[in-house]
């Protein structure tokens, strides 16, 4: 097993990213390394680089979210953790796999047609070929399984469509190039919402703060998002049924089951019935004394500038070792001439 993910260093970690994709990673990191495999997060620094940014906040919010994923318990010594632009092989892989993947395969990816919005022509190439990175990131390590949330399962399955095409076009069946890779969704936290809008889901780009947590909020300031968090003015139901065309409801008694690893049955059995009146500041306090044990851990991590650039110094030799097999198979079967 070998496990491999990604995060965008741009804006603060939010309760979506720690409940889609981080405690899993944590959780996997845990698991493989008890049976002898690997795991590989790494900040997608390159990916960046498709959406207008500040050369300065990267630099600094890479480092951030270096301190708040160790903050949340990934472990440098059993996790690979790096980022992506001091392994040049994700780069060089991902020209490589331009010449695989098709045009029509992009047009259909609905981030791209997301964040493009009306101004398509004035998008960035990159934030284009972003799948195409993405693909490189995992394929490059022969990735097996790829802790995500719901909105990435997209981008997977053009991973695994261009690892399948250039095996077929490139390499014997016997000796493929690439590991298809399986996303792995919770199904209890795939999708964490927005809170001020239900059908929006919780994104660093939202330009309004209040429509998510950070990891970084102190109790306050996440007790006020979640007191003015949208809801509707129907008391809480009894079932997990009586939520259907409830989204803000919804989305609240998700966050509530996934932070507290009980059911929404069981939450529904707890709260059904009762408005909201109750339910906001139990889920406020449910946050905060589950969210303090990292934040605290986070603000004496990034203070430590020296040891974050060392963390990340480090699991790049490591990964740049691992990659180096995968990259060279892959000049070689398309028949670039090495060395
Ligand atoms: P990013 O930085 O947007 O998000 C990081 C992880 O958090 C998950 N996530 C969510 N899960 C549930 N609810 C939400 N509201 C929510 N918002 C974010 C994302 O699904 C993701 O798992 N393109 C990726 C980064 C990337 C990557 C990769 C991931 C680059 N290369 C290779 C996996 C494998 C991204 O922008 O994620």
């Amino acid at each position: 097993m070998r496990i491999v993910s990604g995060i965008q260093p741009t804006g603060n970690l939010h309760l979506g990213n720690y409940l889609g994709a981080i405690r899993n990673w944590v959780r996997m990191q845990d698991e493989v390394t008890a049976q002898g495999g690997q795991s590989l997060y790494f900040l997608a620094d390159l990916h960046a680089l498709s959406m207008p940014h500040v050369p300065a906040d990267l630099a600094a919010s890479t480092r951030e979210m270096v301190a708040a994923l160790v903050a949340c318990g990934i472990d440098p010594e059993r996790s690979i953790l790096f980022n992506q632009a001091q392994v040049p092989a994700h780069a060089e892989l991902q020209w490589l796999l331009n010449g695989t993947a098709r045009m029509g395969w992009l047009n259909r990816m609905t981030q791209f047609k997301d964040k493009s919005g009306k101004n398509r022509e004035g998008a960035s190439i990159a934030l284009f070929t972003y799948p195409v990175l993405q693909a490189a990131d995992v394929l490059l390590y022969q990735a097996t399984h790829v802790p995500v949330g719901e909105d990435q399962k997209q981008h997977l399955e053009l991973a695994r469509d261009i690892a399948q095409k250039f095996n077929n076009d490139f390499a014997s069946d016997l000796q493929p190039v690439f590991t298809l890779p399986e996303p792995i969704i919770p199904p209890e936290a795939a999708r964490i919402m927005s809170l001020r809008d239900g059908s929006a889901k919780m994104s660093k780009s939202d330009p309004s703060d209040m429509s998510r947590i950070n990891l970084t909020d102190d109790t306050d300031t996440i007790m006020a998002k979640v007191r003015k968090a949208k809801t509707d003015p129907e008391p809480l139901p009894e079932t997990a049924e009586g939520l259907t065309g409830r989204p803000e409801a919804a989305n609240l008694v998700g966050i509530y089951a996934a932070m507290s690893g009980r059911s929404v049955a069981e939450i529904l059995c707890e709260f059904g019935g009762q408005g909201f009146g109750a339910f906001k500041p139990a889920l406020g306090e449910l946050l905060v004394s589950s969210l303090a044990p990292i934040n605290a851990r986070f603000v004496e991590l990034r203070a430590d500038r020296g040891a974050l650039d060392a963390i990340l110094h480090a699991g790049a030799a490591k990964a740049r070792a691992l990659a180096a097999p995968t990259l060279e198979a892959a000049y070689a079967a398309l028949g670039l001439v090495r060395g």
